[in-house]
């Protein structure tokens, strides 16, 4: 991996462990994190439930102590007060109070990030306009639907215009419609320079944005890098369709195939190389069926993720 001159974001063998229950039972929620992340980056952190996505965050925010190694964003620790005012932060279950209206709110949050007085009142207007909520300014929030929160919350994050921003499940509760406007919002922030670390469930918007991913699983970091040098040292899979294939010899080649479908009188399979195709040919020779088509097929991120999470899982990595 590529050394990052003055990272924006940096853990150094980070781990973090809780004690929880009566018997204080250790609870390693992160094992030994390296990463560093540059000025303009926007990162994707992934993980399953439990994985340790929130437990880095908070710790990146300064709202949890490491157990051994360190953080530092804009190269100082989390905690200090200068770093907070250039951080902008988004939590997994942000608390709002619902009796404000969404633009009492969001001058409550400038305030208290410390925008300038007489500046309040136009960020307030910008950023209700940057997550398309004018409509709703003057109503309370007890009236929102959760993804209209959300996006009070991305715009609280982002109301100090700051370098860094961290989010921890943006997209949770935004339609489709939303999740694009989410996405030009984050690739508008790297546009002016700013660096975006966000943990997500939603690999297709990972796919669409993001420069880099982090992939954690039960507190370890199992991969990382450019999304494009994952995947393609992926095993691809290859789709073969076959025309005309008479029963006696379909057990042979559900034998060979991960994945057989029959439509109509097609039949679909999906094998894992080369040497099944050429077995796959063999028997589909002998069975005079017609090859309509053979099809490379390069691993999604989505499939990706399923296998990784499964083989860390599985103890198969050291
Ligand atoms: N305050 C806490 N006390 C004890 N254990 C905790 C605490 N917070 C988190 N954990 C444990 O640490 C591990 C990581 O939790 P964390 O919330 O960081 O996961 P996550 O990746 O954010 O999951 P999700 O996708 O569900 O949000 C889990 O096993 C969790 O039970
Ligand atoms: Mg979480």
């Amino acid at each position: 991996m590529a050394v990052i001159n003055q990272p924006v974001i940096e853990m150094v063998r980070l781990s973090k462990t809780y004690r929880s229950g009566f018997r204080m039972k250790k609870v390693q929620a992160l094992v030994d994190l390296n990463l560093q992340i540059g000025k303009g980056e926007i990162f994707g952190f992934l993980g399953p439930n439990g994985a340790g996505k929130t437990t880095a965050i908070k710790i990146l925010i300064g709202l949890a102590k490491p157990s051994s190694g360190y953080a530092t964003v804009l190269g100082k620790p989390p905690r200090e007060t200068r770093v907070k005012r250039r951080l902008g932060f988004l939590p997994e279950s942000p608390y709002f109070y619902e009796y404000l209206t969404a633009s009492e709110f969001l001058t409550l949050a400038a305030q208290l990030s410390g925008v300038n007085h007489s500046e309040i009142k136009s960020r307030v207007r910008q950023m209700l306009k940057v997550v398309r909520m004018e409509y709703a300014a003057n109503q309370q929030m007890r009236g929102f639907s959760r993804g209209m929160l959300q996006r009070i919350g991305i715009a609280q994050a982002l109301i100090h215009d700051p370098e860094v921003v961290i989010l921890d499940e943006p997209m949770g509760g935004l339609d489709p419609i939303g999740r694009k406007e989410f996405r030009d919002i984050i690739v508008g922030l790297r546009d002016q320079g700013k660096t975006v670390f966000f943990s997500t469930h939603i690999l297709a918007d990972v796919e669409m944005i993001c420069d880099r991913v982090g992939i954690i699983v039960g507190g370890r970091m199992v991969e990382m890098g450019r999304l494009n040098d994952i995947l393609s040292g992926e095993v691809e899979s290859i789709e073969i369709t076959l025309r005309g294939v008479s029963g006696k010899f379909r057990k042979g080649l559900e034998r060979i195939a991960d994945r057989c479908i029959e439509a109509g009188e097609l039949l679909m399979l999906s094998v894992k190389n080369e040497e099944e195709v050429e077995r796959v040919l063999a028997i589909a020779r002998d069975a005079q069926a017609q090859v309509k088509a053979i099809i490379p097929r390069s691993m999604t991120l989505e499939e990706f993720f399923m296998a990784r999470v499964n083989r860390a899982r599985r103890g198969e990595d050291n």
